[in-house]
């Protein structure tokens, strides 16, 4: 299960978290020499660390890797040089769970607590059991995109009877973060025999010294060497002290703890938060392990760090390795919700004392640090999806709605990110100045056109808090302003017979040549990010009833979708397009076509290590998958769910206080019968190609499909909402 998407670019961590969400995620650290092993792992390399902490599922550059030990068969005369061992065997991984069999014949098997790690080795008894626990190692990058992390400094000591405390200081990254500061605490089942600091670096082939304490900005950290051939390592972290660090360790690993325990106690914890939540009535293999793959896929990050921001004082819960809400806001955020209910408020709530603490909240962020932003702010998207679907809680939503407003209206510092110098990468609406200005972006922005759709996407769920918190006029404002991709739109651009879309435009008015189909490199300083206009043409989705009208209407629309398929524009890999194989559902009798691309993409998935089709994107990819099982998606920002085609004669999703949604299908065949014939909800005959938060989550309910093998035109109700096409009144 922890294997799927580990191989063939899924990044997918396998390592040890012990719990959805743990801040230790304990596994091996790879050393390929050329490709980046963005969670550490990679099938094919050395072994050259076990870490503490990692990532997973990203992309840009590896973050972590940090606090990392390594262990030697014999005396270390230079800890400074590569240690680092080919595998014997391939690697073993379950829930909570890892092992690797090194060429030196040592095993290490891990196990781990929210904030400590346990490791079991077992040395062969040919050579003198030694480890060495090195402060400066992270993940390195060799893209040479000026990602890479960078080691600044650190700290270690040996105390009298074994143990030892210390810390690493690091920066850069994706997020080009500053310095940040992970402490440490350790301690084995036995003492060493002998042990000792080293201080130095890789040129200086002896410079490790015999004092008990070092500091500094050299490569550091502790060389153990024992007697015993089987022994446990046991390793706290904190962002706090060290002090913390041992606080951690001790009270979630003592020295009598069991490796077996942690990892049922791991298994325990992810069966009752996560698995439990969701049953289906296949007893396929893959049936089962795709769908519980996916779901653990899905809340490996972002981390719970409660308790663990050293920069603030804060009786708010804090989230940090956010990776990216661009990735996740589409589809991720709205199944979380449903899963892990308590665990997103708690998100929520932590995403506006950030705000509160640092200026803005992030669309990413990790080692305390907002960045990078890509698009738009689509944390606006998220606090909109909880908002108009009632969530509250603990959270301070007039807070929540100064948060939004911060990115709509206050322009971001520029952090002059080599990639795109023009503008905050950091944080917030970089080009707000021209969207405020011109209602569009001109291109004195990189990706400006990518940007608009999404600014108009986050306006929009500024308009939905404001509405429902009575906000009127800061309604109107940017229920006006959410309209503004149209300005972007040129009816005049054409390609492969279908004319309007949006481009790039001047500061004068008028819109540049720009072929559809083109995006020069899709990058940081292209108009458009990691897709194409005729993608990003679909992505206000919440007004395409206007986007139809602009297309032509609704052949012309069934004709253009189509087109994504047929010229292979569409990637289900990525995100930018998550959404538009399901707008068929938002013209008359072509529900049916949303099926037929929902099935296509659920093929596409498989439950072995290259079983995700692109990147996990912090599990954004798993619950694209678990969507349409379901056979439902989302439209982020609104209370709306399009209606798919589910995969199992039932489903049953626990939604929070003992209600339950039950989905259920009869007359279906995986491979030939999967066409919705009828739809009965709560008990009632359906007729609308979509259902509402309250019709189906809220309170849970009943889905009950007829399916066979021809298309039926069974929705013949309302359409989908599609709230910003209307005509005259906002409210
Ligand atoms: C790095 O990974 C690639 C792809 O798996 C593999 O072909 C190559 O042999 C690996 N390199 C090393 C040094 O293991
Ligand atoms: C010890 O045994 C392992 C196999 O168990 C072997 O790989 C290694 O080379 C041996 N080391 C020494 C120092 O003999
Ligand atoms: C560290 O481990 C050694 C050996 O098991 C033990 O004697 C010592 O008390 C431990 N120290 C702490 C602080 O746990
Ligand atoms: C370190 O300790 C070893 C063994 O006790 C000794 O031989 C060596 O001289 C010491 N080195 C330094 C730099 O003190
Ligand atoms: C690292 O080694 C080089 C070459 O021996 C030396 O010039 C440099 O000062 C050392 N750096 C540190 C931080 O010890
Ligand atoms: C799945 O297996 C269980 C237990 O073996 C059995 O009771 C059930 O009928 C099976 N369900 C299906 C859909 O085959
Ligand atoms: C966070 O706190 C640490 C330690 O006080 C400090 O060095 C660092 O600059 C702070 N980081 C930020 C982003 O404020
Ligand atoms: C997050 O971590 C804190 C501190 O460890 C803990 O109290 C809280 O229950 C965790 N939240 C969830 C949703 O597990
Ligand atoms: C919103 O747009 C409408 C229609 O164009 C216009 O009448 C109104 O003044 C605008 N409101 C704001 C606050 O910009
Ligand atoms: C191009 O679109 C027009 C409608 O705008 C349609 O009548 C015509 O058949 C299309 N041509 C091709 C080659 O698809
Ligand atoms: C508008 O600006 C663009 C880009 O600066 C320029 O190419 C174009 O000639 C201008 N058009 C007019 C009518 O001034």
């Amino acid at each position: 299960m922890s294997s799927q998407g580990t191989r063939g670019g899924g990044n997918r961590f396998p390592g040890v978290v012990a719990a959805p969400f743990a801040m230790v995620k304990l596994g091996p650290d790879v050393v390929n020499g050329t490709m980046d092993a963005y969670s550490g792992y990679l099938p094919d390399g050395k072994i050259w660390g076990f870490s503490m902490m990692h990532e997973s599922g990203t992309g840009g550059a590896p973050k972590y890797g940090v606090v990392s030990q390594i262990p030697v068969l014999g005396e270390v005369p230079n800890p400074l040089v590569d240690l680092s061992q080919p595998r014997e065997l391939p690697d073993e991984a379950s829930v909570g769970y890892y092992k690797s069999t090194l060429a030196n014949g040592v095993t290490v098997q891990l196990a781990a607590t929210e904030h400590a790690g346990l490791y079991s080795y077992s040395f062969p008894s040919n050579g003198t059991a030694s480890i060495v626990v090195d402060a400066s190692h992270v993940l390195p990058s060799f893209r040479g995109l000026g990602w890479e992390q960078h080691y600044s400094g650190g700290s270690f000591s040996i105390f009298p009877d074994g143990h030892y405390e210390g810390s690493g200081t690091y920066n850069n990254g994706w997020n080009l973060s500053p310095d940040w500061t992970i402490y440490f605490c350790g301690n084995f089942s036995h003492q060493p025999f002998s042990s000792r600091t080293f201080n130095g670096n890789v040129s200086a082939s002896r410079s490790y010294s015999n004092s008990s304490s070092v500091s500094g900005h050299a490569r550091l950290g502790g060389v153990f060497t024992f007697v015993e051939t089987d022994l446990k390592s046991r390793v706290g972290i904190s962002f706090i002290s060290t002090e913390k660090a041992c606080r951690n360790l001790n009270a979630e690993i003592t020295k009598d703890t069991e490796l077996e325990t942690l990892v049922q106690i791991a298994k325990s914890r992810w069966n009752e938060e996560v698995f439990n939540k969701v049953q289906i009535s296949s007893n396929h293999t893959e049936d089962l392990q795709l769908l519980y793959s996916s779901l653990y896929g899905m809340f490996l990050i972002p981390s719970n760090r409660t308790g663990e921001n050293p920069n603030w004082s804060s009786t708010e819960p804090y989230y940090d390795d956010v990776f990216t809400l661009w990735d996740t806001h589409r589809c991720h955020t709205s199944l979380s919700h449903i899963i892990q209910p308590k665990a997103y408020e708690d998100f929520i709530r932590s995403l506006i004392d950030i705000w509160r603490h640092d200026g803005f909240m992030p669309d990413a962020r990790s080692s305390n640090f907002n960045g990078r932003v890509q698009g738009g702010s689509n944390a606006d998207n998220v606090l909109a999806d909880a908002f108009v679907k009632g969530v509250t809680g603990a959270i301070n939503w007039e807070d929540g709605f100064a948060a939004m407003q911060t990115d709509a209206e206050v322009v971001p510092a520029n952090n002059f990110d080599p990639k795109a110098p023009d503008s905050s990468t950091k944080e917030g609406r970089g080009a707000l100045p021209d969207w405020l200005q011109y209602g569009y972006i001109t291109p004195r922005y990189s990706r400006a056109v990518s940007k608009a759709v999404e600014y108009s996407t986050n306006d929009f769920a500024l308009y939905q808090v404001a509405a429902g918190l009575e906000k009127v006029d800061e309604a109107e404002r940017y229920f006006n302003r959410s309209r503004n991709w149209r300005n972007h739109w040129n009816p005049r651009a054409t390609s492969h017979n279908h004319t309007g879309f949006v481009v790039p435009r001047a500061a004068n008015g008028s819109f540049l040549p720009q072929d559809p189909l083109e995006c020069g490199g899709c990058y940081w300083g292209d108009a458009y990010y990691e897709d194409n206009s005729w993608i990003y043409s679909m992505n206000a989705i919440h007004d395409v009833a206007e986007l139809k009208r602009r297309v032509g209407g609704d052949e012309r629309f069934v004709d253009r979708l189509n087109k994504l398929f047929e010229l292979k524009i569409f990637n289900a890999g990525n995100e930018p397009g998550f959404t538009s194989p399901f707008l068929y559902n938002l013209l008359r009798g072509a529900q049916w076509r949303s099926v037929d691309r929902s099935r296509y993409i659920g093929g596409l998935y498989g439950a072995g290590e290259k079983g995700l089709p692109g990147n996990s994107d912090a599990g954004a990819m798993e619950s694209n998958l678990l969507w349409q099982m379901i056979g439902l998606y989302p439209l982020t920002g609104q209370t709306t769910f399009l209606v798919l085609s589910p995969w199992f004669e039932s489903m049953t999703i626990r939604v929070g206080d003992g209600k339950m949604l039950k989905i259920t299908t009869t007359g279906g065949d995986r491979g030939t019968a999967f066409y919705v014939q009828s739809l009965k909800v709560n008990g009632e005959v359906w007729d609308k190609a979509w259902v509402a938060w309250e019709d189906v989550f809220q309170d849970g309910g009943t889905m009950e499909y007829v399916l066979g093998e021809r298309p039926v035109d069974w929705a013949t109700g309302d359409l989908p909402p599609s709230p910003a096409s209307w005509e005259t009144s906002y409210l």
